[in-house]
């Protein structure tokens, strides 16, 4: 059937991807450092549907943005529901954060996996991608907000990335953006005409969005815009200054870019997004910031950012920062010479494995020459050889396949030389 197919059948769908040894395994650093990480910071996973009403994305990110009017994955299903494959990972959050009432006061919440948005294809940019993503459920707080943009830096960090950027903002309260908006259109009105399509659109329906422009005109023009803390109130300016003055007392420098808007509905207050300088045209790795909803005619607030994976490891791979030992290979592997040892081979590696020994050997039966080019392949710290002799002997030869010696150990010594192997990989792996 599978030569029949067209070789384009074979491959994902475009801008989605099979993630694969031996790739998987720095997913996997970077999932477990996480985990890890997040646990110190008291946050809790979350593991919401992939698939939400449409509904949800339309209230909680806005009818407007473009996420939701270009990039949604959105179908009927056989009840003629209207379902969205997740664009982000907020709103789903906060559908189960609404949902738990007053239970979910304190809330602190992460999760790890794809999203899907159909954007054109291009570098940086994918259809499914995958988001490590944190929701702390707080009213209003400067000092939450910074706590948590301290832990994006130290995940960052952790994963061995220093050469980011943090820009903040504030969008302020939701009655200030009354005063931003018609701030915003006196300023521009004398050049509208000027701007492009979208943010000619942009002027009538949401001002702001024009500061977030990519064309390069519209930027010009817009370039000596007063920020848009001009027209806020001092409340939200002040919780701005506050922030910043937590962070500087953490050693996290961070730059105010009066322009930095995001592109979704929920935001109020403190907004940030962090960009490196080793990957392209799509340079966020992340972005978050304050946020209230209205679900179920419930009220959730918030603080929160989402991270791209895919583009944290194109800045590890820009930048080098890839570690080189993720721990993928076995402590040992075994070679059998003649049927018996085989059968003895195969029980040991049953036993090697119960206690915790990363273990293999070939199975097909090869030549004791093609069983020692596999252990090779394999990258094994030891190999461990039997044969007749041994077994007579009660013993078993255990090879250091780096250093290239060799010595015959009975059953208990061996044992203890590969656990300790298998120990010490197990620690360099959770230290991650
Ligand atoms: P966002 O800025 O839309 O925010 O996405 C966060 C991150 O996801 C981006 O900075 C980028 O690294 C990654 N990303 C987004 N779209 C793509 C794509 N097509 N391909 C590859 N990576 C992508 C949110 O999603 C908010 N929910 C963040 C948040 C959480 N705010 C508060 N809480």
């Amino acid at each position: 059937l599978i030569a029949l197919m067209a070789s384009s059948s074979l491959q994902p769908i475009q801008g989605m991807s099979d993630i694969s040894a031996p790739d998987v395994a720095l997913w996997q650093f970077l999932e477990s450092t996480a985990r890890r990480v997040l646990r110190d910071y008291a946050y809790t996973e979350l593991r919401t549907p992939v698939v939400e009403r449409t509904e949800l994305f339309q209230r909680s990110l806005g009818d407007a943005t473009d996420v939701v009017q270009k990039e949604m994955y959105s179908f009927e299903d056989r009840g003629g529901r209207h379902l969205s494959l997740r664009p982000e990972g907020t709103a789903g959050a906060m559908r189960y954060v609404a949902a738990q009432g007053q239970d979910a006061q304190d809330a602190r919440l992460f999760y790890i996996g794809p999203m899907f948005r159909s954007e054109r294809p291009q570098a940086g940019r994918r259809r499914q991608f995958h988001q490590l993503g944190v929701e702390c459920i707080s009213t209003p707080s400067a000092a939450v907000d910074a706590e948590t943009i301290a832990l994006q830096a130290h995940l960052l960090r952790a994963w061995g990335l220093t050469d980011y950027r943090i820009e903040i903002n504030t969008r302020g309260e939701p009655e200030d953006a009354a005063r931003v908006a018609a701030g915003l259109r006196e300023a521009v009105a004398s050049f509208r005409s000027e701007l492009c399509e979208d943010c000619q659109r942009r002027f009538d329906a949401n001002p702001l969005r024009m500061l977030d422009c990519k064309q390069p005109r519209c930027r010009e023009l817009l370039a000596d815009v007063a920020p848009v803390t001009t027209w806020m109130s001092a409340e939200a300016r002040r919780c701005l200054d506050d922030v910043v003055t937590f962070l500087e007392g953490l050693e996290i420098p961070v730059d105010v870019n009066p322009r930095l808007v995001r592109g979704l509905d929920y935001y109020m207050h403190t907004v940030w997004e962090v960009t490196h300088t080793g990957l392209g045209a799509q340079d966020a790795l992340s972005g978050g910031g304050r946020y209230r909803l209205t679900i179920g005619g419930r009220d959730v607030e918030g603080v929160g950012f989402a991270m791209g994976l895919e583009r944290v490891i194109a800045a590890l791979q820009a930048v080098g920062a890839v570690p080189a030992d993720l721990g993928e290979r076995p402590d040992v592997w075994l070679v059998a010479h003649g049927e018996a040892a085989f059968a003895h081979q195969f029980r040991l590696m049953q036993s090697f494995r119960q206690r915790g020994i990363a273990c293999g050997m070939d199975l097909q039966g090869r030549s004791v020459k093609a069983q020692m080019k596999a252990a090779n392949r394999s990258g094994a710290t030891w190999v461990v050889i039997r044969g007749d002799d041994e077994i007579e002997q009660g013993v078993f030869q255990l090879k250091h396949m780096e250093e290239g010696t060799q010595q015959a150990l009975e059953l208990p010594a061996l044992m203890d030389t590969v656990k300790q192997t298998a120990q010490q990989r197990a620690a360099r792996h959770h230290l991650g």
